[in-house]
């Protein structure tokens, strides 16, 4: 997909990976960003709409734990954008003490996010299709004991994700679905996670959770850009240490028929 001239809806686009990934958007020229998120960053916003002067940057506020929040915030997007070209999924949290709220802003969230998003973009609704891509985690294809709450949230991305990339659906909705995985990113997700994993005692599971190489929030939005450029629906991508990688998964099982 050339990003350039497209409409871009980017949620949780302040954190610390999301506020890398919507500049290399705007250095791709695209025409719309709308940046949904909890809080208003005001100099960020600032600094983007005097950098990227072609480009209409705009904040929604929305909180992804309310339905109602999300659905208004694309409602008020739709009236400022003619039509959305790429949406991506990027809020989140790392905090297994915290479980029923994990899931609600990971995967329930990220979801209701998804088919709001769909009821604009499909082309059974006279929408033009487009891609959505949900930011899911190394967590979320091999599991991570020390964040299990948070490992089972992003398994349920990414099997969501991968299941709406069902070419029956492509072809009839004309959206596309890409999963993210980053491997650990500098960004204070972690520094909160640290503190909270799943149990207590953990600590020599803790050291090497510390120790781990860790690539920047930079490195990981140019790779994120680079997928979403590629377009391909159904893609799974690694992004890890800076590298962009596509993975495949094996085929376990397929259903028997009479
Ligand atoms: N940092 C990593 O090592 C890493 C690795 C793999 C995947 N990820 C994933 O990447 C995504 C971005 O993470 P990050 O590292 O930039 O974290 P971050 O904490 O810097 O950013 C998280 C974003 O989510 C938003 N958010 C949180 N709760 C919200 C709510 N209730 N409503 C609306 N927005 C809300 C925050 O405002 C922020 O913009 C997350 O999905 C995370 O799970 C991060």
């Amino acid at each position: 997909m050339d990003l350039s001239g497209k409409n871009v809806v980017y949620l949780g686009g302040f954190g610390g990976i999301g506020s890398k990934c919507i500049e290399e958007f705007l250095q791709k020229g695209i025409k719309n960003l709308a940046i949904f998120d909890l809080h208003e960053n005001a100099a960020v916003l600032e600094n983007l709409r005097s950098t990227y002067t072609a480009s209409n940057v705009f904040y929604i506020k929305m909180d992804i734990t309310d339905k109602n929040s999300i659905e208004a915030a694309y409602n008020e997007a739709a009236n400022k954008i003619d039509h959305f070209d790429v949406i991506v999924n990027g809020c989140g949290i790392m905090n297994d003490s915290l479980i029923e709220l994990t899931i609600q802003i990971n995967l329930l969230g990220l979801i209701h996010s998804t088919l709001t998003a769909m009821k604009y973009m499909s082309k059974l609704n006279n929408g033009k299709g487009g891609l959505i891509v949900n930011i899911s985690s190394v967590a979320g294809i091999e599991p991570a004991g020390m964040y299990a709450v948070y490992s089972a949230s992003k398994f349920g991305v990414s099997a969501f994700t991968r299941g709406l990339a069902n070419p029956f659906y492509y072809h009839t909705t004309g959206i596309g679905f890409i999963t993210i995985c980053p491997g650990f990113t500098e960004t204070n997700l972690l520094g909160v996670a640290y503190n909270n994993p799943t149990f207590e005692k953990c600590e020599p599971m803790l050291k090497r959770f510390a120790e781990a190489k860790k690539q920047t929030a930079t490195e990981c939005a140019k790779g994120l850009v680079k997928a979403v450029e590629s377009g391909k629906n159904g893609s799974v991508w690694l992004i890890d240490l800076g590298t962009l990688k596509e993975l495949e998964f094996p085929v376990v099982w397929t259903p028997t028929f009479e």
